[in-house]
């Protein structure tokens, strides 16, 4: 990238140094904002937000950065990846949008996924946020500079178009993310005809902003972060883990390589359950195919018991507390997201 502005630089300032003295010098250029990105500025926007069971994955590869999961459709049918938000908004007004270099690398369907870039100009959190569709050419083992421009963005509230969302404030940036999905942006939830579920990989090497014109005065600085750990509350600290045990992804798994089984067969618990005791008992005894489905139905069985009096004692009331705090100082935006994406 460094070449690449020098190289412009040089080009603008040619042309350009007739009429213009050196610190008033404009020229169009890139500026990088992640270059490479790096997993510790992203956190993950799974489909486990609203009860998926897609995976994804964010790995440093030293210049570049790689993101890759596998999709699953039911229940949702994307995965993504976001920064936190930037302790002081990043002033894009005077580049044309976002730039992003990446390249496709698990199979050659990248037309079969919808890329989408997510933006945000506004502090809150909340559910409406910038988003436009973007092409990924199939793997060629080049990297592609992949071009967003602010003036194409679209307000969303999940995958649906708010039409009466004001226009994008590229002044005022304040989070970027990738969302790969089923879901395509439209009015009506629209959804890739012919989607490719299953496992993806991608690579990212630059988040950046491109184009326009502007000073050579003064750079983008790169976004910074503000600790999140302070911003959570005692009781979100002390509550966390003990939700994350009971509503736990690997139990949500297992629920649902259940709920397939008895699509695919038709039978109900006691069956399928039959089966899997059945199979460990051949491979590995009776004895130990009775210790471990005892042990895995009473930890069931304490984790529904705990399950159900978490949420009757304490998270059913602190939504309805929160939902009602939310509404009082609601503009407009309730929550985090609970959408597809
Ligand atoms: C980050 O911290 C600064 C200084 O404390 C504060 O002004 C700013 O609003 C914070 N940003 C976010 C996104 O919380
Ligand atoms: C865009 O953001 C800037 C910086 O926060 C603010 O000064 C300006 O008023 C915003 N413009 C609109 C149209 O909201």
């Amino acid at each position: 990238m460094g070449s690449i502005l020098a190289l412009l630089i040089l080009c603008a300032s040619a042309q350009y140094a007739t009429s213009l003295t050196a610190s008033t010098t404009s020229t169009t250029a890139t500026s990088a904002l992640f270059s490479p990105p790096l997993s510790s500025n992203f956190e993950r926007i799974d489909d486990v937000i609203m009860g998926g069971v897609s995976k994804s994955s964010l790995g440093d590869k030293g210049d570049y950065m790689n993101f890759q999961g596998i999709l699953r459709e039911q229940d949702g049918g994307f995965c993504g990846f976001r920064t936190g938000p930037f302790a002081r908004p990043i002033d894009g007004s005077s580049f044309d949008g976002i730039i992003l270099r990446a390249r496709f690398t698990s199979d050659s369907d990248s037309d079969k996924r919808t890329f989408k870039l997510t933006i945000r100009d506004d502090e809150t959190r909340g559910e409406f946020v910038f988003q436009q569709m973007f092409d990924v050419p199939p793997p060629s083992g080049e990297w592609h500079d992949i071009k967003i421009p602010f003036d194409s963005l679209k307000a969303v509230r999940g995958p649906i178009i708010n039409p009466n969302a004001k226009p994008f404030n590229s002044s005022n940036i304040l989070q970027v993310g990738v969302v790969i999905s089923k879901f395509k942006i439209s009015s009506t939830m629209e959804t890739l005809e012919d989607f490719r579920p299953g496992f993806f990989s991608m690579d990212f090497k630059e988040i950046g902003m491109y184009g326009g014109v502007r000073s050579l005065g003064g750079d983008v600085p790169a976004p910074s972060f503000n600790d999140s750990t302070q911003k959570k509350s005692p009781l979100l600290k002390v509550l966390g883990p003990l939700f994350k045990l009971v509503f736990s992804e690997t139990s949500r798994r297992r629920r649902a390589a259940y709920l397939q089984l008895k699509k695919r067969s038709g039978k109900g618990w006691f069956h399928i359950a039959g089966l899997g005791f059945k199979a460990r008992a051949s491979n590995y005894g009776l004895l130990n195919a009775m210790i471990t489905f005892g042990g895995r139905m009473s930890k069931d069985g304490i984790k529904f018991a705990l399950g159900w009096t978490l949420k009757v004692a304490i998270f059913y009331p602190f939504r309805t507390l929160f939902r009602l705090k939310k509404r009082l100082r609601a503009r407009g935006n309730e929550g985090e997201e609970r959408k597809p994406a």
